[in-house]
């Protein structure tokens, strides 16, 4: 295998691998860039721009305008994001469901959460259901821990509540060939039946709100882009059953700390999990890749590259909210002002102040994890 086989591109929503290269994604998933303009047009609505998206890190989307347009003339939307539960939270999710949280708050929405323990169930054969469904009720305690409140955010567990998903899960399906999804999806010979019908089970929750309440509403769906591949499906099928088509707006992957693809929990190595002690976040950083050089005479001579560090991408979507620091930490370490162990120690620091707050308010969340399990 040569070094660019290795770094090839993979984004399916079971597997991201290489230099993940986001305008190619625009083009070959059909997205659209979010644009100044509806940026301007967020903005109006939210008191100005989130730093997730001041700073690009949701860059992509479909239908935003759409939803907008509708929102402006007195049509609210509802909110939908979920997590496949197969083992701890990393710091990964937690990009889209703080964008998620900043959005509920800013436009007063619903918000459907979706477990899918069926999925993690389906697709890997060493993965026991039992094992899932306990993770989906752990993982939540992670969503809580962000400050949702239970008034206006509904979890679904999967296999706890099928009986509500079923019939409108059945509507989807029937409505998909097999063939738009073996291409969608990329399934083969091999793949086993259950995870064939399964994209029509995520499709439900962005429609459920029409039965809980009657209201036809669309759903917007805050998510990674590794996701995008199911809203495609479900996006051709809405208007037959009379909903509006799901909008999306798409977040890049935080990526690894050892350099490509995405964090990602069956690499546990280079993901900090939100359960991690503050030992283990600090050796984890401490073995992190970086742009420094290797020895410290030649990085202090020719500085670093802030643009392949990992480090710096965490400062960048969630530890550093000072657009002058980010400034400032990128002049520093191209200049070989800062060393790589400097930066380490840095974010290790914020990461495990971050962690004890979180770790707490999940704990607190064990009280009230009920009252946000979707009510019928
Ligand atoms: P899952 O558990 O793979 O991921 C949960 C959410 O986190 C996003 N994500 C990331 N975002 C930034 N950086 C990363 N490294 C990273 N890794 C994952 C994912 O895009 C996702 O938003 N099938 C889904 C569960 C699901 C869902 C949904 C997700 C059901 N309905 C609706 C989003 C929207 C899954 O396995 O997600």
């Amino acid at each position: 295998m040569t070094d660019e086989d290795r770094n090839e591109m993979v984004v399916t929503p079971w597997e991201v691998k290489g230099k993940v290269d986001y305008d190619r994604l625009i083009r070959e998933f059909g997205t659209q860039p979010l644009t100044e303009e509806l940026l301007k047009r967020i903005a109006k609505h939210t008191d100005g721009l989130q730093l997730q998206l001041a700073r690009q890190v949701f860059f992509s989307h479909r239908d935003l305008d759409t939803v907008l347009d509708l929102y402006e003339k007195g049509t609210r939307f509802v909110l939908y994001t979920g997590r496949g539960p197969s083992g701890p939270v990393h710091l990964g999710h937690l990009v889209p469901w703080i964008f998620t949280r900043q959005l509920q708050d800013k436009f007063k929405t619903r918000l459907y959460f979706q477990m899918t323990d069926d999925e993690k169930f389906l697709v890997d054969d060493e993965n026991q259901l039992a094992d899932m469904t306990r993770f989906g009720y752990d993982n939540a305690l992670d969503l809580i821990a962000l400050g949702f409140k239970p008034e206006d955010t509904f979890i679904i567990y999967d296999t706890k509540d099928i009986d509500l998903l079923y019939d409108i899960a059945l509507e989807v399906a029937k409505r998909i060939t097999y063939s738009t999804a073996r291409a969608t999806f990329g399934f083969q010979d091999s793949t086993n039946l259950g995870w064939i019908f399964w994209p029509a089970v995520q499709a439900v929750p962005c429609f459920i709100h029409k039965k809980l309440t009657g209201e036809n509403v669309p759903a917007l769906i805050p998510a990674a882009i590794d996701q995008d591949p199911y809203w495609r499906v479900t996006r051709d099928i809405a208007q037959k059953l009379g909903y509006y088509k799901p909008a999306q707006i798409h977040g890049r992957l935080l990526p690894g700390l050892g350099g490509s693809g995405k964090m990602s929990a069956s690499e546990p190595e280079t993901s900090i999990f939100t359960t991690d002690t503050p030992e283990a976040v600090k050796r984890k950083i401490w073995n992190a890749f970086t742009g420094g050089k290797p020895t410290l005479a030649e990085q202090k001579k020719s500085g670093g590259d802030p643009d392949v560090c990992t480090i710096f991408q965490y400062f960048f979507y969630l530890f550093e909210e000072d657009d002058k620091k980010m400034t400032e930490r990128a002049r520093q370490c191209k200049s070989g002002e800062v060393m790589c162990g400097d930066c380490k120690k840095d974010l290790a620091e914020r990461v495990n102040r971050f962690l004890a707050d979180h770790q707490k308010k999940r704990e607190k969340a064990r009280d009230t994890v009920e009252k946000f399990h979707i009510k019928r």
